[in-house]
């Protein structure tokens, strides 16, 4: 069989960011190694708030340059106590994201076995969704300001851009996801009732993006009854496509629901391939457990997988997700789902998976 070589731009960046970014480059190289029919060629970029302390920027001026050459970007996480959010966050991240147009942003959840859900009567099997979120425009687009600031009559203004380009390519992109999974079933995610212009174009251009997919079935859901039925009817829901602010809201909510962030990971696409995709734990720098060795490794090694999906290495996605289900069944979890391992305990029990030796002890 072919060798195949996927180059990587790691960017570990802060907290337990270079703690489950290193977990997750020794997956890979254990996935590689049982494989062997594909590598990884991964380069470390040390940006992030140490940089920012050192030479006043989180990345270099010619960062998107740096990182355009590669296949995809594998992403730990900003922010340091020290540091302003809104530095850290514009500073590296939404740059990578915005200038590379990443406009996918793919959130899968799902309960993975020995992880325990808030949910009463709902296992495994049960909650299995995909969120997609729109994420180049709509309530985050930061258009707005502010005059007459400390003034009785200050004014602020955050206007939500919904432009046809934007909104008809993330619906053809939530429409194909749905129609690659088995249920074919998309919830359209609106609040037309309340919003009469922006989210009423939405649902007309989701209509009309649903006669090229006449296999999809799809339904409409305001946010607000959304909430509800992912709590109380979360069977009946597959591949889920909103605003934003709407999928910022509902993933969290999502992520709560199949029991921890620490499991919960994310994709920032560039569906026509322009440029470099991104993948990620949806979690932070976590700094209040940063250099104690138990962050939960499972969501950047869940990311690793939707990386593969995307660099058209199926097969090891689906062995390296089978082998962390293994593991986690096998109730070999860090403290935040109610374990008691560290990281590398479950680095070195999904690599032991990953190879197929069947105890996992
Ligand atoms: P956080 O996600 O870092 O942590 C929230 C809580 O979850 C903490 O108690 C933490 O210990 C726990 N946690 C998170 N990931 C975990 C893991 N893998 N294993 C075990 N426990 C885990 O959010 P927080 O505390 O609000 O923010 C900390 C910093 O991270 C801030 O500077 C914030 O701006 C930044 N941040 C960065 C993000 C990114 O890089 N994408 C996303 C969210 C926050
Ligand atoms: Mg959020």
């Amino acid at each position: 069989m072919k060798m195949k070589t996927h180059k990587i731009a790691a960017i570990p960046a802060d907290g337990i960011g270079p703690e489950v970014i290193d977990a997750g480059t020794q997956v890979l190289g254990a996935l590689s190694d049982h494989l062997g029919t594909l590598s990884f060629d991964i380069t470390r970029f040390a940006w992030g708030s140490d940089h920012y302390k050192a030479h006043g920027v989180m990345m270099p001026e010619d960062g998107l340059d740096q990182l355009k050459s590669f296949d995809a970007i594998y992403f730990g996480a900003v922010g340091a106590p020290d540091v302003p959010d809104h530095i850290t966050l514009w500073g590296l991240r939404l740059p990578i994201c915005q200038g590379f147009d990443q406009y996918a942003n793919v959130r899968p959840t799902r309960i993975i076995p020995g992880v325990n859900t808030p949910l009463k009567d709902v296992g495994v099997g049960d909650l299995d969704w995909v969120i997609v979120r729109e994420n180049s425009e709509g309530e985050y687009s930061g258009n707005g300001g502010r005059t007459h600031k400390g003034l009785p009559e200050e004014v602020g203004t955050e206007v939500s851009i919904f432009t046809r380009v934007g909104v008809t390519r993330i619906m053809r992109f939530a429409f194909a996801m749905a129609q690659s999974r088995p249920r074919k079933l998309l919830t359209v995610v609106t609040k037309s009732n309340a919003q009469r212009f922006g989210m009423v174009m939405w649902d007309e251009i989701a209509a009309e993006v649903a006669q090229e997919f006449p296999d999809v079935t799809w339904d409409k859901m305001l946010v607000d009854a959304m909430t509800v039925r992912m709590t109380l009817d979360p069977q009946s829901l597959d591949t889920i496509v909103a605003t934003n602010l709407h999928a910022d809201i509902l993933s969290d909510l999502a992520g709560a629901l199949a029991g921890s962030l620490g499991v919960a990971p994310t994709a920032n696409i560039d569906p026509e391939g322009r440029f470099p995709s991104m993948f990620e734990p949806i979690h932070g720098s976590a700094f209040d457990i940063a250099g104690n060795g138990i962050a939960n490794p499972v969501a950047t090694f869940w990311t690793a997988a939707q990386m593969l999906d995307h660099l058209g290495e199926g097969t090891a996605s689906a062995h390296l997700m089978a082998a962390v289900d293994r593991v986690c069944a096998a109730g070999i979890l860090t403290p935040d789902v109610g374990g008691s391992a560290t990281t590398q305990e479950v680095t070195d029990a999904v690599i032991k998976a990953i190879r197929g030796r069947n105890s996992l002890g």
